[in-house]
């Protein structure tokens, strides 16, 4: 069994062995492993003594398996303490297998207010996180600070404009709107994909590339068809009621579209799911 399928393997365990806050995160990070190794796997880690930081690693996926890989040090930060003992339970199971080569420092931290010195890290990633984010200049301008001189940063971020849904299904459309517009209520922005390099700029860092990685699927598989609907009533139940509390939509239209779109979850159809990634330098 290869080192990533031990790590999977344990996120499965985990998940179907424990009540966890979140939990539909947690079977993301199980839905989306190849997608975030490609991204893991593209980041340039030039040796064992790089210095890597994890921005917003929620349960540890991207830090999991960076650090399965190389010889060398993660620090691993998160806002939500709790997430952080989920992340550090699932390293402690997975960190004595011969082939997990690496260490990770879970510790809870805001990205805003790092507790690092300047000057510490090669490498600083962060997934899927600046779309939560109330200030993410302010967030690139510590990520800058506590990068060494010539360090780089790699965010991967949605734009949900560029997702490309066939055939599309009215119900899931509107409960995807709802979705954005509670994120921006709570202070985030699913279209910050096309903003990235203009709030690095921004903050000092000098911009080395944008591109949109594009993965294009039909999904077909039972097994992952009925995780992906697993994943969707998990998703959208943990939001029911602050939709429905902000006036986004009605109980009988979340009811009505929920149960529409869960239906359509069954279908073959294909899905095209960009995502932006951008790398910058500290100059
Ligand atoms: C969608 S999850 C992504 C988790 C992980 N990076 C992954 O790829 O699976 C977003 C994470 O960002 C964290 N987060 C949000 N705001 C943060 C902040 N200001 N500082 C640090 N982490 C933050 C959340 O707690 C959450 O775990």
């Amino acid at each position: 069994m290869s080192i990533y399928e031990k790590i999977d393997k344990t996120y499965k365990k985990i998940w179907l062995g424990e009540q966890i806050k979140d939990d539909w995160l947690l079977l993301q990070t199980i839905l989306t492993g190849i997608s975030r190794r490609k991204f893991a796997e593209g980041l340039s880690i030039q040796d064992d003594k790089f210095k890597v930081l994890d921005v917003g690693t929620g349960f540890g996926a991207l830090s999991i398996d960076i650090a399965s890989q190389y010889r060398l040090i993660v620090e691993a930060i998160d806002i939500d303490e709790s997430k952080i003992q989920v992340a550090q339970k699932i390293y402690n199971e997975i960190k004595s297998e011969e082939d997990f080569l690496g260490q990770i420092n879970f510790k809870q931290q805001n990205v805003e207010h790092l507790d690092y010195p300047d000057n510490s890290f090669d490498l600083a990633v962060s997934r899927f996180v600046f779309q939560h984010l109330t200030n993410p200049v302010q967030a690139a301008k510590e990520i800058k600070r506590v990068l060494k001189q010539g360090g780089t940063v790699c965010i991967i971020d949605v734009d949900d404009s560029f997702t490309v849904e066939y055939p599309v299904d009215e119900s899931q459309e509107i409960l995807k709107k709802a979705l954005m517009e509670l994120q921006v209520i709570n202070g985030g922005d699913r279209h910050i994909g096309r903003k990235l390099a203009g709030y690095l700029n921004e903050a000092g860092l000098e911009i080395q590339s944008v591109n949109i990685d594009t993965y294009a699927e039909f999904v077909r598989d039972p097994s992952l068809l009925l995780l992906q609907k697993l994943s969707f009533v998990k998703r959208f139940m943990a939001i029911e009621e602050e939709i429905i509390e902000h006036s986004l939509l009605t109980e009988k239209e979340f009811n009505y579209h929920f149960a529409n779109a869960y239906d359509h979850i069954q279908r073959v159809k294909f899905l095209n799911d960009s995502r932006f990634i951008v790398r910058a330098l500290k100059p």
